[in-house]
């Protein structure tokens, strides 16, 4: 093989188009129906767009963007993200106005240099949406709710949604050193630049797979005591809507995502079907990230969710869709009555029907072939006779039956 996709790229095959086509589409109608509008945003951006945000002790920063000088000497990025250029999108344009709130969602690809496995990949896709403009614990849960029902209606089952609060500043500051001090006897053995790491950003140690690391956190300190008052009733208040809303979630206070500009609240979904990369989602709330990009302090809240790992999730699930089928596959035996299938084919599809027209003549054994092959519930035949009479033949090709019916009297419901 010549060529194939890079290393941790995926193509997306026409057998299983359809469950992305069908994951968002559902993810449109449902969040349009609480509001949110659609934005594109390029796909790379100034370099320094993500370092601000992401966080220069975030890994993705620091070890997976797909950053390159282009001919103009700029410093730009492949996106690893959609939070960023939607919110720069948001200031560039004036998308949202002091006191007023601003829905928006978006479907975009996003480049990560990871090591691929199953659920993990360099171009990954994600599904998401921002509420831009309100401080108000409601709003973190609308997005909450809007990804448990996301979940529900693609018909993911054994999903378990897991929040936490990570507070301001302060309180991460205290947290982090009493981490920090918790730690202190398996930091001790780590090499110089890992330690230096762990100390600009101690959150990351929640996350670490090293097992020592595992062990020692066993018994750390919560971040949940450290909260500031505000924050604590915030997320208090957050959790009576989810239980109001009769949400399900499980308070996890180990939870603090990858990205570094979270504030408060922060969540993600995860599922049973995904083994290693059990993670469909990540959210949560980012008040300082506009302010941080030239704004003015805006409060804000949101989530992406993974594609690839929510059509993993469907595809375990017994009710996986099947593909699609052309509901008619047309044969035509000769010029003219090629010229008559045409004919029939674009009668049937202005009533809906899905009809593939054989473009090449052969024997009838073959063109039978070639219509069971195409999955199609019936085929269409029209040879000399059913020219001069105006009719076709309608093949049913799972029961072998076969009606002839007059083309004027064809219709996509009638024949079904
Ligand atoms: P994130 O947690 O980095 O958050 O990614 C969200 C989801 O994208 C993950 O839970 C996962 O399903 C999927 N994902 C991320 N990286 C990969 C990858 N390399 N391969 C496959 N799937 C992947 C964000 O991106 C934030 N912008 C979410 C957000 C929106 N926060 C506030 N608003």
């Amino acid at each position: 093989m010549p060529y194939q996709a890079p290393r941790g790229t995926h193509d997306v095959l026409p057998d299983e188009v359809h469950l992305w086509q069908f994951l968002e589409l559902t993810f449109a109608q449902l969040v349009e129906s609480f509001g949110y509008r659609e934005i594109r945003t390029p796909a790379f951006e100034d370099t320094e767009l993500f370092v601000r945000t992401s966080g220069d002790t975030s890994e993705v920063v620091t070890k997976q963007m797909y950053s390159f000088r282009d001919k103009g000497d700029r410093e730009l990025t492949l996106k690893p993200e959609g939070t960023a250029p939607a919110m720069r999108s948001y200031l560039e344009h004036r998308l949202g106005q002091t006191g007023q709130t601003t829905r928006l969602w978006y479907t975009t690809p996003i480049f990560r240099y990871e090591r691929p496995q199953k659920g993990r990949y360099r171009q990954a896709h994600q599904v998401g949406l921002e509420l831009v403009g309100s401080p108000s614990p409601a709003a973190d849960a609308e997005v909450i709710e809007l990804t448990v029902r996301f979940y529900e209606e693609l018909g993911l089952h054994g999903v378990t949604v897991l929040v936490n609060s990570i507070g301001r500043a302060a309180a991460r500051e205290s947290y982090c050193t009493a981490l920090l001090a918790h730690a202190e006897p398996v930091l001790r053995d780590m090499e110089t630049e890992a330690r230096a790491q762990v100390e600009r950003n101690p959150l990351r140690l929640l996350d670490s797979k090293v097992p020592e690391v595992i062990e020692v956190l066993r018994d750390a300190p919560s971040i949940v005591d450290y909260l500031e008052p505000d924050s604590r009733a915030h997320f208090g208040q957050v959790c009576q809507i989810l239980d109001e809303q009769s949400i399900n979630y499980t308070p996890a206070p180990h939870i603090v995502r990858g990205l570094d500009y979270y504030t408060d609240t922060v969540f993600e979904v995860q599922s049973d079907a995904l083994g290693a990369q059990s993670s469909l989602c990540g959210g949560g709330r980012y008040d300082g990230l506009i302010q941080a990009i030239g704004g003015s302090a805006t409060p804000a809240v949101g989530v992406a969710m993974g594609i690839e790992r929510a059509i993993l999730a469907l595809q375990a699930t017994e009710n996986a869709l099947d593909a699609p089928t052309p509901d008619y596959y047309g044969i035509a035996l000769d010029e003219a009555s090629a010229r008559q299938l045409r004919q029939v084919a674009t009668q049937l599809r202005e009533g809906g029907a899905r009809v593939v027209v054989d473009l090449d003549p052969r024997s009838l054994k073959s063109l039978l072939k070639a219509a069971d092959r195409s999955g199609a519930d019936q085929a269409l035949i029209i040879g000399e006779s059913e020219v001069s009479d105006g009719t076709v033949i309608v093949r049913d090709l799972r029961a072998g039956t076969q009606v002839t019916i007059p083309v004027t009297q064809l219709q996509h419901s009638a024949t079904l």
